[in-house]
């Protein structure tokens, strides 16, 4: 078993990665819920039928009272019906403040039964059993947990740190081709960003099943960069930036492809590819990161370009959280492993963009 510690003051963590781990999730959930009589476990009606009962019978073997609450698939389900839903399911069953919520799943249940872990009953905690790549390596770890609103994706939510994160690597083997795809751009990003050596390793790997040899150390090295991160800026005001290297243009993508047509790992792979060009354009990124970037993309099935009308590459930018003051902190490699926020003038960033559209 691989373990990483998120030694977040007062609030630390394990993330623990094992083949077969389902079926001891009892046993680590009793170690880090000493109190717990109930747990909720929320997942999706993808999963529910793969999963849920193995988690269900060894939580249960460990001595907690469980009950399984399946949500519609998709991303629809990040909302304030679901939201209220999950609160009414929770309490019905008796749910107490020294109980727990587990969320089992990818990135909607993970954030969906996290925001409702840090709100019904003023908190409880909770413990993420990741099933996809994208939820394994991204967002399981770090505590931000949200439900979209109609004015937009993941605005409202909180930092909620997990009590555990348990990782299976044999729930990747039942994810099709393009959900496997959309976890590998981020996948991708923690070498573009952090780790030269990784971003070979995978080009090496060539495509899904050279990775799912080394899965285990995979995940492991994904975790501990993101761990590293959250540990040096939990509530996302400087370092965690990098986390969003090719996000902003990735977000013009989304919304050009009304968020149907394209994932979100697909839009961050030809994100990552507009966010070396620039780089590149702009004499801070080395020549050649962007050739590098798209021939590891091309193995693992992902986008290197996605077609955008410039007023919605506008629009995007306009959006970006990452915004503030006029400017904009657009994140951009130095080379291969290694990337730092910059800021940008909104105005001047969109000129460049604009250049390299045209170009
Ligand atoms: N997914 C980006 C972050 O956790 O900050």
């Amino acid at each position: 078993m691989k373990k990483l510690t998120v030694a977040l003051p007062g609030r630390e963590y394990d993330i623990l990665i094992q083949k077969g781990l389902l079926d001891s999730a009892g046993e680590h959930c009793r170690a880090v819920l000493p109190r717990a009589r109930r747990i909720a476990v929320v997942t999706d009606s993808n999963v529910a039928p793969l999963y849920l009962d193995r988690v269900i019978n060894s939580l249960e073997a460990a001595g907690f009272a469980v009950k399984g609450i399946a949500v519609p698939a998709g991303e629809s389900s990040k909302s304030m019906e679901m939201l209220g839903y999950l609160y009414q399911e929770m309490l019905g069953f008796g749910l107490a403040r020294t109980d727990a919520v587990a969320a089992l799943g990818g990135g909607v249940v993970g954030d969906l039964a996290g925001f409702a872990a840090a709100t019904v009953l003023r908190g409880v905690d909770y413990v993420q059993i990741p099933t996809t790549v994208l939820s394994q390596v991204d967002s399981s770890v770090g505590g931000k947990v949200a439900i979209d609103l109609p004015a937009g994706k993941n605005l409202a939510g909180a930092f909620w740190q997990p009590k555990l994160v348990l990782m299976d690597p044999e729930c990747l083997n039942t994810l099709s081709d393009k959900i496997f795809s959309d976890g590998m751009a981020e996948v991708i990003k923690y070498g573009c960003i952090r780790d030269g050596e990784f971003f070979r390793f995978l080009d090496q790997c060539g495509g899904r099943s050279g990775v799912m040899e080394y899965i285990e150390q995979v995940l492991y090295t994904c975790c501990d960069i993101k761990r590293q991160v959250v540990l040096a800026d939990e509530r996302d005001t400087g370092l965690r930036m990098i986390l969003n290297f090719g996000h902003t243009v990735g977000h013009a993508f989304e919304l050009a492809g009304h968020y149907e047509d394209w994932t979100h790992g697909q839009a961050v792979a030809a994100g990552m590819v507009w966010a070396a060009r620039l780089g590149e354009k702009l004499g801070i990124t080395s020549a050649g990161s962007q050739q590098a970037i798209c021939a590891v993309l091309e193995k693992y099935s992902l986008p290197t370009h996605i077609p955008c009308e410039w007023d919605t590459m506008v629009q995007a930018v306009g959006l970006d959280k990452k915004r503030a003051d006029g400017g904009i902190s657009f994140v951009l490699l130095t080379g291969l492993g290694w990337a730092e926020p910059k800021k940008m003038e909104t105005k001047q960033l969109l000129g460049e963009l604009q250049q390299l559209y045209e170009g």
